[in-house]
């Protein structure tokens, strides 16, 4: 198919039909992976950088990890130590490493909007969306839906309950146009008072009772609290958290036998979720992290105009 996306900001616009080419070209990635030597040269020559305003491990080390499987050169920016640091501006910082060649931008900024600011600003470089404040990861939801699609196959007609903190969570956000598109039937679980206000308006439906949500579930999906983007007394407390929404194995019994639960990570054990769920048979929190690499490959080669060899 001809790729019309060329930044990957959201996943608003995105049609089924996109989201399939992704999932094909993640797992011709994937299959990369298996290999004893996983570099080839299909970015040779292109340069990447990482724009990080926001503490990340798993997005941060698999962008990086993917650029270089490809043979791009890689610079890694982080917000302190730089010049932002004295005041230099975004779109300065940005304009400032465009000069010096980038061909692409990948940035987590806690600021919504932050990756379709830069992608307005700047001329040449390929913008992707390592997660902006509460609005938008659309590399999470493409990577979690791959890991979704592979180990189910069909993802029409599946349902999908998401427990936690969906207000603030870009992850959810994303996650919920993604899967909806792709004919999964979304459940939102939590505390009402960190549920968006209108989550039809999402694709998704509301239920305060965490057993509903869960109940005949394909995939349980879970997310931190996020307490960095909180403010004060949205729920009593993380034990009282745990007690009513975190999973474990018996809240678990009522979802699909061969149920998924994934998580984007990082995990808050006794939060959200209880070790016995974290690290048991049915947990694909690992195999995102994996996912993540094979995932941003296919993006990278995809929008950057990558050489098969
Ligand atoms: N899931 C995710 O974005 O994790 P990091 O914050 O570690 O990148």
């Amino acid at each position: 198919m001809e790729w019309k996306q060329r930044h990957i900001l959201d996943l608003d616009t995105w049609d089924r039909s996109e989201l399939q080419y992704i999932l094909e070209q993640t797992r011709s990635m994937d299959e990369l992976l298996d290999r004893p030597i996983k570099k080839v040269p299909a970015l040779r020559g292109k340069l990447v950088v990482n724009l990080f305003f926001e503490p990340s491990t798993r997005t941060r080390v698999s962008f990086e990890l993917a650029e270089k499987f490809l043979s791009a050169d890689v610079v890694n920016w982080s917000a302190p130590n730089s010049s932002t640091e004295k005041g230099e501006t975004l779109r300065d910082t940005a304009w400032t490493l465009e000069a010096m060649g980038a061909d692409a931008v990948v940035i987590r900024h806690g600021a919504v909007g932050a990756a379709d600011y830069l992608a307005r600003k700047l001329k040449k470089s390929v913008v992707f969306n390592g997660g902006d404040g509460a609005h938008a990861h659309p590399t999470q939801a493409l990577l979690d839906l791959y890991t979704a699609w592979r180990k189910l196959g069909v993802l029409e007609g599946r349902k999908m309950a998401i427990i936690g903190d969906v207000l603030h969570s870009r992850v959810a956000r994303s996650n919920i146009i993604a899967f909806n598109r792709m004919g999964v039937r979304v459940v939102l679980s939590g505390p009402p008072t960190l549920m968006p206000k209108i989550p039809e308006a999402l694709g998704a439906t509301f239920t305060k009772d965490p057993v509903d949500a869960v109940r005949d579930a394909d995939i349980v999906y879970l997310l931190r609290i996020q307490r960095e983007r909180q403010i004060e007394g949205m729920f009593p407390s993380l034990d009282e958290y745990h007690q009513f929404f975190g999973v474990d194995d018996r809240l678990l019994g009522s979802a699909s036998p061969d149920a998924l639960v994934m998580h984007p990570g990082p995990i808050n054990r006794r939060v959200e979720i209880a070790s016995e769920v974290a690290d048991g048979p049915r947990s694909m929190i690992l195999g995102q992290v994996r996912s993540g690499v094979a995932l941003r490959m296919a993006l990278l080669f995809v929008c950057l105009g990558g050489v098969r060899q």
